[in-house]
This record gives C-alpha cells, sequence and structure tokens, in this order.
C-alpha cells in the first residue's frame, strides 16, 4: 500500500465534495457545462476588485531590489503595519505589526497555530456544522477533535461547549461568517462565550484559546456590524485571509491577528513564525505581500452576492424549502426534506443539481449550496428545485 492507512482514511472521510466534484465533470461532459448546476465548491466566480490589478502592475512595474528574497518567517514589517493599522481602524484597539504574523492563506494560519498551541492528546472544540478540513488539521498536530453540535438556528450552544470543555481543552475553534450555514455569532453570544472561558481557564488552571476563522469577515448582508471577538476574550487569536474579500483564494495570502491584550504576545508570535517555517511554508508568498499592503480596507463588490443570495433564497423559499436565511460568505444550509441528505442530494443530482450532503459537515439531514457561482447557474436550477419540491410536497 502506497499511502498511509491514516491519510486512505482521512481521504474516504472527505470524498463528499470531491465526489460530487467527480460527478460534476462527467455530468458537464454528458450535459455540456451550461445544463449542469454545480454548487458543490465554495471557489467564488468573482474576479479581484480593478484596484488590485492597479496596485500589482505598479508593484511589478517597479520592481524594488531584493523583492524577491527571502524574508522574516513572520512577513514583511510594512505588510503587517498595514494590516494593524486597518486593524486598529476597524476596531479601536492597538495593534501593531507585532500582533501580526503573515501566512499561506486561512488554512495555512490555522495549522501554524495549531502546530503552535498543541501538545499531543490536547483537545480543540469544533462546532457542528463544521468546515471538514478542520478535522484533518487538528490531527496534523495530534489534536483531539470534540464536536459540538450549535443551536437550532446554528448559533453556538454554550451549555453544550460547557459540557465539552475539559483540562485537555486548549482550543475551541470558532467560524462567522460560517461555513456551510452563512451564520454571524452575535455579540451577546460571544461575551458569555468570553464569560463561559475565563471561567473554564480559572477552574482548570489551564490556558485555552478562542481562534476565530475569519475568512469571510467582510461578506456581510444587510448591514450586519460583524461582532468581533477581541473585546470579549483575551486570549483570542484571528485567523483570516484574502481569499473571499479580494477574490484571491489562489494566491493563498492570510495572516494571524492575535489580540492586542493577549498575554505571553511574544512567545507566541516566536511560536507562529517557528510553525511557518517548520511546516515548509517559510513564509506567506512574497509579491502578494507586497501588493495587498496598498489594498487594506478594499473589498470586493458586495452587491453581487447580495443579488446571487437573494436569487436563490427567495425562489427556494418560495418552493417551501427550509432554512436560516445567511447573514454572511456564500452558503445556504437547508434542510433535507427527508432525513436521509445524501439520498436528497442524489434526488438533486437526477436534475444535475450539484449540492453537498450535510454529514460531509457533520449534520446530517442537510445539504449545502454554494451559491458563489454564476446568476445563470442559479437560475438554471430553479426548475430542477421546483420539481423536487414538488415531488416532496414542500410547498
Ligand atoms: C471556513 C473556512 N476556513 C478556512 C478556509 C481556507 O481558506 P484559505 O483559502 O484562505 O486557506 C476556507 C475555505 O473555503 C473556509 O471555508
Amino acid at each position: 500500500m502506497a499511502i498511509a492507512q491514516r491519510v486512505r482514511q482521512h481521504m474516504q472521510a472527505a470524498a463528499w465534495i470531491r465526489g460530487m466534484f467527480e460527478e460534476g465533470i462527467r455530468l458537464k461532459q454528458q450535459f455540456g457545462d451550461d445544463h449542469v448546476f454545480d454548487f458543490s465548491l465554495g471557489n467564488p466566480v468573482l474576479e479581484p476588485p480593478p484596484k488590485f490589478y492597479d496596485v500589482l502592475q505598479q508593484v511589478v512595474a517597479n520592481p524594488r531590489p531584493g523583492m524577491h528574497r527571502y524574508m522574516p518567517n513572520s512577513g514583511y514589517p510594512e505588510t503587517r503595519a498595514a494590516i494593524a493599522a486597518q486593524l486598529a481602524e476597524e476596531t479601536g484597539l492597538p495593534w501593531t505589526e507585532q500582533h501580526i504574523v503573515m501566512v499561506v492563506g486561512a488554512a495555512g494560519g490555522l495549522n501554524v497555530v495549531l502546530k503552535t498551541l498543541l501538545d499531543p492528546g490536547d483537545e480543540v472544540i469544533i462546532f457542528s456544522p463544521y468546515f471538514v478540513e478542520y478535522l484533518f488539521y487538528v490531527e496534523n498536530h495530534q489534536g483531539v477533535p470534540r464536536v459540538v453540535p450549535t443551536d437550532a438556528q446554528f448559533n453556538l450552544n454554550l451549555e453544550a461547549l460547557a459540557e465539552a470543555l475539559s483540562p485537555r481543552t486548549k482550543v475551541v475553534l470558532i467560524n462567522a461568517p460560517n461555513n456551510p450555514t452563512g451564520v454571524v455569532y452575535p455579540a451577546e453570544t460571544l461575551a458569555a462565550l468570553g464569560d463561559l472561558l475565563r471561567q473554564k481557564q480559572t477552574a482548570f488552571g489551564t490556558d485555552i484559546y478562542l481562534v476565530s476563522d475569519e475568512p469571510y469577515k467582510k461578506l456581510l448582508y444587510d448591514g450586519v456590524i460583524y461582532p468581533e471577538v477581541y473585546p470579549y476574550y483575551d486570549n483570542s487569536l484571528v485567523v483570516t485571509s484574502h481569499a473571499k474579500d479580494l477574490a484571491l483564494p489562489g494566491e493563498r495570502l492570510g495572516y494571524i491577528a492575535a489580540n492586542p491584550a493577549c498575554p505571553d504576545m511574544q512567545e507566541l508570535q516566536d511560536g507562529f513564525s517557528f510553525a511557518n517555517r517548520t511546516l515548509g511554508f517559510v513564509n506567506a508568498p512574497a509579491l502578494m505581500q507586497h501588493v495587498i499592503t496598498a489594498l487594506q480596507g478594499v473589498t470586493i463588490d458586495m452587491g453581487q452576492y447580495e443579488r446571487k443570495r437573494a436569487l436563490l433564497c427567495d425562489n427556494l423559499e418560495a418552493m417551501g424549502y427550509q432554512f436560516v436565511r445567511p447573514q454572511g460568505a456564500f452558503y445556504l444550509f437547508p434542510q433535507s426534506p427527508i432525513p436521509e441528505d445524501v439520498d436528497f442530494v442524489k434526488v438533486l443530482q437526477a436534475e444535475r443539481i450539484l449540492t453537498v450532503p450535510g454529514s460531509g459537515f457533520g449534520t446530517p439531514g442537510y445539504f449545502r449550496i454554494a451559491y458563489c457561482v454564476e446568476d445563470q447557474t442559479i437560475e438554471g436550477a430553479m426548475d430542477g428545485f421546483r420539481n423536487v419540491a414538488k415531488a416532496y410536497g414542500l410547498s
């Protein structure tokens, strides 16, 4: 057997999205691209904002000596300072470049944080439905994932969390706006979460880190103001990227921001730099660091996602599908009309609509629609969704 058992098992566990992707290729070959409605991947169709191309051209046209060389493992000081200035403006907190480490996307950042924090057997709390990669990232660093379900509205269930926290808990990992639900946690929930974690830290005599995964933070609807974690808990670390807010997922550029109030800041920063290097990332991509230094505060046109969300949600609601309307990101997580979500996704597939079963996110009975697709894909899928709604007597 060429590959490790562990990797083989994990690949099987994560086969939902890949399976759907492969099915999509097969269906597209059979019926043509325009007749398959693929909502399986969170790979945005939007292009980066015009300012991205202006800055990229400027940077490339005016090369500075050394701009492609190795750099400090935590990234360019001027890039980190630009991010700190932006965060200071957004939060009113005293950020400096000392609090920022540049990483290879949020995925790289989460691995850097977990490598830095976890000893073998340390527990990481993850809320379901979850981004499935979390399980593998935790495993990468010999941690133990503990899954806690969210409530009926996909908000954090703090009673269930209180029971799951233990003296081995090192990290509580949250994600808002959430993939796959689009939920943003209210400030009151974060305040209560902060109280609970402080209480448990004292009771156990341990450090518990709140890690907030925020690549969708700028993708908000209906004037929602993003509730930040920093005011509610000192031991908080944010991991984010410009994959979604600047539509640059292939460029792999993100950062870790440690709460300025976090004790042990220097030790954490040194740990993150070391982990960045020894995980083999060494540093975040140089060219993109130069570019995003001048793009803090710039975001893709949310009007486009607003339109896609309205098109999808208004139509599905009228057909009788049940869901929590997303407040951010570009995912919808409706209830499956039958408990067997995997079977239901196959019914949609027969209409050439590709979605992912909730089981792939640790939450059976639901399915995920990633609507970061062309408007025609949403429009084209409506007949199929309607046929299925009728077949299951939804409306
Ligand atoms: C919840 C969540 N976290 C992290 C990531 C990884 O983001 P990046 O592409 O910046 O590594 C994604 C990507 O889809 C995501 O949905």
